[in-house]
């Protein structure tokens, strides 16, 4: 049994190492990096500090426009599936890079699994939502992290292969949480001290394409009173080099994008977390840290309905007054699986 995986982005590759841990030991895995993601801290630390097999074709296609980008890795894909003859394509989440994989193997009748399976924010504006419809339809065997996702694609007519299996990000979290603990000096590099500052991150196009958004967010961030950490993404720090009325509150310190044991180890001290991250929502909720979520919506409704999460989108008055005033229930019921749906997944691809 040969998997053929398709991975391209910074959380794709931390929700595919546990599961291609267990596919090297009991099938045999290709694993395919588009190349979306190519600095270093977005793609090669997280393959070394989680031990990720290392790719066996890296197709090197880089940045551009949706089209450009996801029809390069389109045209690449296919060429190594025809090569590969895999009995399943295995895809993660919502990227471009998602999208790609699915088309390739679906127009060769390639049998495509979908880790992350179901998701919807309700919201077609978001490039993440239409690579997820198109890709949840274009897939025979459809891993679900939550009920709720198995509903959404009921609802959407798609309910042969589906499986609630849980969080594959729980996984990786549940292992590395506590060599995070061991390993990461991050707070000492960094000065910080235990629960006195709060961490933020951005770079969902509503937020980074949207100037008003992101100096609103900002405005928002240098008015907390307190330090905030902001490990920021490329995509994040061009957006905000262009915007020319507004310069940046010594309170905000802006740091490169950080290892996944830096970046748990901070999540894990923060006060709070603010972010349009989808797995940062989840880790926040796994992690007992309240989380304020700069956007309208949000796929991980059950952080919310726990009531850990609050959206706030980009306003800047409302993610003032949670900063201050936001404070969660005690009791945080367990969420997205056990720390086992990797192994879930693995014994699915028959
Ligand atoms: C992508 C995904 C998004 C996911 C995010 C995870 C799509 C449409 N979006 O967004 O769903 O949440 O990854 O982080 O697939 N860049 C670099 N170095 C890199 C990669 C990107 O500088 O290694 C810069 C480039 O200027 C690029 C921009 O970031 O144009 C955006 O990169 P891209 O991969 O297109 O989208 P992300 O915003 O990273
Ligand atoms: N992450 C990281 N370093 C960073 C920022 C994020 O290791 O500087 C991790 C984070 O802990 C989570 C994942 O990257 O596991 C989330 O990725 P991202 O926010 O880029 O994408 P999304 O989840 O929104 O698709």
């Amino acid at each position: 049994m040969k998997i053929a995986t398709i991975v391209g982005a910074r959380p794709q590759f931390i929700k595919a190492a546990p599961v291609s841990h267990l596919l090297r030991k009991k099938k045999s895995e290709v694993l395919i990096h588009t190349g979306q993601h190519y600095d270093n801290n977005l793609s090669d630390v997280f393959f070394n500090e989680l031990a990720i097999p290392f790719p066996d074709y890296n197709l090197g296609v880089g940045s551009g426009p949706h089209g450009e980008q996801t029809g390069a890795m389109l045209t690449a894909i296919e060429k190594i599936l025809i090569k590969e003859k895999p009995d399943w394509a295995l895809i993660y989440g919502d990227t471009n890079s998602t999208l790609a994989g699915a088309l390739a193997s679906a127009k060769l009748h390639i049998p495509v699994a979908h880790i992350e399976a179901g998701l919807r924010s309700f919201n077609r504006l978001m490039p993440e939502e239409i690579n997820r419809v198109i890709s949840d339809h274009l897939s025979d065997l459809l891993l679900c992290p939550t009920e709720v996702a198995v509903s959404n694609l009921a609802a959407e007519g798609i309910t042969q292969g589906v499986h609630n299996v849980g969080d594959v990000m729980a996984d990786t979290l549940f292992y590395a949480v506590k060599t995070a603990y061991q390993k990461s000096d991050i707070l000492t590099r960094l000065s910080l001290a235990k629960k006195k500052y709060l961490l933020a991150t951005v770079h969902r196009a509503e937020n980074t394409d949207d100037h008003q958004n992101l100096k609103a967010i900002f405005i928002a961030l240098s008015n907390v009173g307190e330090t905030v950490v902001f490990p920021i993404h490329p995509r994040t720090r061009s957006a905000l080099k262009s915007i020319n009325d507004f310069s940046l509150s010594p309170n905000i310190h802006l740091i490169d994008p950080v290892s996944y044991l830096d970046m748990v180890r901070l999540e894990s001290e923060a006060r709070m977390i603010l972010t349009d991250s989808g797995g940062i929502q989840k880790e926040a909720y796994w992690l007992g840290v309240p989380c304020i979520t700069l956007r309208d919506e949000t796929e991980w409704v059950e952080t919310v309905q726990a009531g850990w999460n609050r959206l706030a989108g980009a306003n800047p008055d409302l993610i003032l007054e949670l900063v201050q005033s936001f404070t969660p229930p005690s009791a945080r019921p367990s969420l997205y699986g056990d720390g086992n749906a990797a192994e879930r997944c693995v014994a699915l691809l028959n």
